[in-house]
């Protein structure tokens, strides 16, 4: 298929790239660069600088078969003191980028989704129909663009999926995490182990979880990227499915460290720090759903192998 991929210089863009161009895809990744990397985008495919209002411009001088919808915001803590960037970046600029599919005809679209749509949950393992109460902006604008493709899907026939990512982890080959301002719990860890900060701020000890730390549903990027392929393949016009994308398993914020001392053989020192807002005691997916629809199962469930595959990481290209 010819793909445009949005947010193609990220995280999690760059690795389905690459997985798109090794199963013999044709990528062109679009992609403003405010958070991304040009080298991170992978060799082979087609790349245009630009944000979503770009898209038009994009879809019309191509056709396309899909789009892989990553391009967003994703900073908690940021949604919260400055919401109206998410509701621009991720609200209106999918709202610019249906508007371009719908005049190109492009068939079907692949959105990253996330936990945070559901907030705090009511039960855990969190199925796709659980209540959506997100706590923050971040959690808002991605639900809010789940019920746009929903409306999209219906009244003008696109296929959708949206896939509701918890905790990606881990790296494959030169892509991984590389945040100008790092947030989460393993990049931070690995920094530690790797000399660059002194020390981890554990945010809560006394939360309701066997060893009062938050838990954690992770999943490692590359089984991520491998759900994108399936969810793709299955989307069928006038449809909008929801997938959570878990492992179904949880671990803590302890266990995590505790995996970062084992891999990196360095000592990993902690403080004790307040909660941090708006953080649920245990976020942890089924993933029933999605292993039944695409025959899908998380192939590097392992903390320890996402922990490893972040810290080559770390250390070839950090
Ligand atoms: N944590 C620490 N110290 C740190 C960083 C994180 O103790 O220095 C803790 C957090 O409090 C949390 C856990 O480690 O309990 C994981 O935190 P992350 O920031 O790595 O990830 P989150 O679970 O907060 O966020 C992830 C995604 C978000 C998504 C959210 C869904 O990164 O995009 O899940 O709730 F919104």
């Amino acid at each position: 298929m010819r793909l445009l991929v949005t947010g193609g210089a990220g995280y999690i863009g760059s690795v389905v790239a690459l997985h798109l161009l090794r199963a013999g895809h044709e990528v062109t990744v679009l992609d403003d660069l405010s958070t991304g990397h040009a080298d991170a985008v992978p060799d082979g495919a087609e790349f245009v600088e630009g944000g979503l209002d770009a898209a038009g411009a994009v879809v019309g001088r191509t056709t396309f078969d899909g789009v892989l919808h990553f391009a967003a915001k994703s900073v908690v803590g940021e949604s919260v003191e400055h919401p109206e960037r998410y509701w621009h970046n991720n609200v209106g600029g999918t709202m610019a980028l249906l508007d371009a599919l719908r005049t190109a005809g492009v068939p079907r679209l692949v959105f990253s989704s996330t936990a945070a749509t559901y907030g705090q949950p009511e039960e855990v393992p969190i199925t796709e129909t659980a209540a959506t109460r997100p706590t923050n902006p971040y959690g808002a604008s991605k639900l809010t663009v789940d019920l746009m493709l929903a409306s999209e899907a219906a009244a003008h026939g696109l296929g959708a999926m949206s896939l509701r990512y918890f905790n990606v982890a881990g790296a494959v080959d030169r892509y991984g995490e590389r945040h100008a301002t790092e947030t989460h719990l393993i990049p931070i860890a690995l920094q530690v182990a790797a000399g660059r900060r002194d020390s981890l701020a554990v945010y809560g000890e006394d939360y309701p979880t066997p060893d009062g730390t938050c838990v954690r549903d992770y999943i490692h990027v590359d089984d991520l990227a491998r759900a994108h392929l399936a969810a793709l393949d299955a989307a069928a016009p006038g449809e909008h499915r929801v997938y959570n994308l878990g492992n179904g398993a949880g671990f803590s914020v302890r266990q995590v460290v505790e995996a970062v001392r084992e891999v990196t053989g360095q000592p990993v020192p902690t403080s004790s720090a307040p909660r941090r807002a708006g953080d649920p005691a245990t976020l942890v997916a089924s993933s029933a759903k999605i292993r039944e629809d695409f025959d899908w199962v998380p192939v590097h469930p392992a903390i320890e192998d996402m922990v490893s595959d972040a810290w080559r990481f770390t250390q070839e290209y950090l």
